[in-house]
């Protein structure tokens, strides 16, 4: 981390668990055990959860996300739930282009855009998610498939939108909730790599102020050594982010 540049954010991504009931036990633990961190700390809970998040949240400096959200505004898409439904219940943060939303439900970086767009559109901050699969690290073409997924979810979108409303995470598809994770040289590696074509697109100004996680497998462990890299700037967790001390742990190292 940079804090001279950056704000550290710990997201929770808690994927497909907790129901409602369980939301709420979960928050509550949680709520202390972070109430005097120096970093935004984000929890990312299903669709049926985040009535009740938003509830169990409120008056406290935890923000909360949605794992998805639909690139058309309404219409014949059974299932889905759009970008101005998220706005209208009042949650800020959105995570877009998952691995497991491209591998499990066939999100493109076409449609990765798409809903980038309309997340932006209705003002809710997104958490672009990009990575490579292990084979691709293995070809050695880590940074060309990273800077795809980039360059498709960014176009069109302003600079001021990606300082004020985009964060990124890496995600090595292969460090996943497999218990791998990438060293604290590989994470920054990338995210620097990613740093300095934002630079490329846009300006350095814009690449120092944007806000880029590392995720897969971080946990209390490691947390602090991956945040320590410079340009390593939070990090998005999965399973981690459903043990309360085990969240907190990371949320102090990003505190730190
Ligand atoms: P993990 O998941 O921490 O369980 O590896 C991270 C993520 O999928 O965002």
């Amino acid at each position: 981390m940079n804090k001279q540049l950056r704000k550290a954010v710990i997201a929770g991504n808690w994927k497909m668990n907790k129901t409602p009931d369980e939301t709420k036990a979960l928050i509550e633990e949680i709520k202390p055990l972070v109430k005097d961190a120096d970093c935004d700390v984000i929890v990312c809970v299903p669709y049926i959860d985040i009535h009740t998040a938003l509830e169990a949240t409120k008056g406290s400096n935890i923000k909360v996300g949605a794992e998805n959200c639909h690139w058309a505004e309404s219409g014949a898409f059974t299932g889905e739930v759009s970008a101005p439904m998220l706005k209208a219940i009042g949650v800020p943060y959105v995570i877009i282009g998952h691995s497991e939303r491209r591998q499990y439900f066939g999100e493109t970086d076409e449609t990765v855009h798409d809903r980038v767009r309309a997340a932006l559109n209705n003002d809710l901050t997104v958490i672009l998610c990009v990575g490579e699969y292990l084979k691709q690290r293995e070809q050695n073409i880590t940074m060309e498939v990273i800077a795809t997924q980039v360059k498709i979810a960014l176009a069109g979108v302003s600079a001021e939108e990606l300082k004020e409303k985009i964060i990124i995470a890496y995600e090595p598809v292969w460090a996943i909730g497999t218990g791998l994770t990438a060293t604290a040289q590989q994470a920054n590696e990338v995210n620097k790599g990613i740093r300095d074509l934002i630079a490329d697109l846009y300006d350095a100004d814009t690449a120092n102020a944007t806000v880029i996680q590392y995720g897969g497998s971080m946990n209390a462990k490691n947390a602090d050594e991956l945040l320590s890299q410079p340009d390593v700037d939070g990090g998005l967790i999965g399973g981690a982010s459903l043990k309360a001390p085990d969240f907190a742990a990371i949320v102090e190292a990003a505190s730190k």
